[in-house]
């Protein structure tokens, strides 16, 4: 089978026609993909902004939805047919950590599997599955935890993306910082997950919402998702003073995985509020904080992993919301590609030209 994967941290992504996926063993199921968006956190990973301590080579791809073809021994509640969406972080639902109510911070599942075979290969080794899904693949291999059934009427295009960025964007607002209606937010970084930060703010009522972003086009977008105001980045400080006469906004939303866009956001949080840290960033980019403002101003740093999502409740109430028009998805996807283009969607994505990219296979 065909799948894109990163031999060399900085080298485009190689398709390969000839991977093997081996059967799916106990807890496992096997899925045929359909739909899987492209998301920073993939650039990041080829670019080597992020890494995940997993030697390469590895498939990429952790944004998506597909069919099952296959179950393992003892898998319920999931059967060949299905239409599921991939969760890159299984919950296990019995720790500490998912009884606690933070399932998105589980690492049961991932931890249980060390020292299973491989589950991909090639003609030279085994191969990484990338973020656990490995969705950039015509098929993969997954633990049961990590597939969330479906309503088949749902696109897959659609519902592959509720797999991180709309899970992620939606979930920063309506989970990790919980915004009230009336609240004044800003977003800073209006690409695939900050117009999902966007429309979250939208459905909780906030009363403000300056998207802020570097290319102008993505204001553009940023206001049809429902931002009332949008700015280039360099004008973001006078429009904190125009928009809250200088106090800072109630919540602000970091949607780059940056330093300087972090200390940006801080500086846009009004005393009392909280800065919400949705970007990945580098393991050695540092922000700076002085003691006395981490006190004095009181201000909240929250960070935010995949939206603080329960996987198992939010995709459905994403897709509710979506049912009833009040979530936009078909709209994020700007492009339709095939694999053999995802390098493409990478460039695409980092000169700022689309939303989201999506691979259908
Ligand atoms: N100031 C403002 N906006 C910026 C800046 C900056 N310094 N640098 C980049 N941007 C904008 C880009 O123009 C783009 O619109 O941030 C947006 C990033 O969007 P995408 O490339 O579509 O990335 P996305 O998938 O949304 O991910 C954003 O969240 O999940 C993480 O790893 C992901 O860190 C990444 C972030
Ligand atoms: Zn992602």
């Amino acid at each position: 089978m065909r799948g894109a994967v990163l031999r060399t941290v900085g080298e485009a992504l190689v398709i390969s026609d000839d991977l093997r996926l081996r059967d799916p063993g106990p807890g496992e199921v096997r899925v045929a993909m359909r739909a899987s968006g492209v998301c920073h956190s993939d650039l990041s990973l080829q670019n080597g902004t992020l890494t995940t301590g997993t030697p390469l080579p590895m498939t990429l791809g952790h944004e998506g939805s597909g069919e099952v073809l296959e179950v393992g021994p003892g898998v319920v509640g999931v059967q060949p047919g299905d239409h599921v969406i991939l969760a890159w972080v299984p919950p296990c639902g019995r720790c500490t950590v998912c009884l606690a109510g933070q399932p998105h911070l589980c690492t049961e599942v991932q931890e249980s599997r060390a020292g299973l075979p491989s589950r991909l290969s090639d003609s030279a080794g085994d191969i990484a599955i990338g973020l656990g899904v490995g969705t950039f693949a015509e098929e993969t291999v997954v633990p049961a935890e990590a597939v969330v059934p479906i309503d088949k009427s749902v696109p897959f295009e659609v519902a592959g993306l509720i797999g991180c960025g709309v899970m992620t964007g939606v979930g920063a607002v309506i989970n990790t910082a919980k915004v009230e209606p009336g609240s004044s937010v800003a977003v800073i970084g209006c690409g695939g997950v900050g117009i999902n930060v966007i429309q979250g703010a939208r459905l909780s009522g906030a009363s403000t919402i300056l998207a802020v972003d570097r290319v102008p086009a993505k204001l553009e977008t940023a206001l049809a998702f429902g931002a009332t105001h949008a700015v280039i980045s360099d004008d973001a400080a006078e429009a904190t003073q125009s928009l809250t006469r200088g106090a800072g906004f109630d919540y602000v939303f970091e949607v780059v995985g940056r330093s300087a866009t972090i200390r940006q956001a801080w500086d846009m949080t009004r005393r009392g509020g909280a800065a919400v840290i949705v970007g990945a960033g580098s393991a050695t980019d540092q922000v700076t904080f002085s003691a006395l403002e981490l006190f004095y101003t009181e201000r909240r740093l929250l960070g935010c992993f995949y939206g603080s999502a329960d996987v198992r409740t939010d995709f459905h109430r994403l897709l509710g919301l979506w049912k009833a028009g009040r979530l936009d998805l078909t709209g994020l996807v700007s492009r339709e590609v095939g694999l053999d283009d995802v390098n493409d969607a990478f460039a695409a994505m980092e000169s700022g030209e689309v939303v989201r990219s999506v691979v259908r296979f």
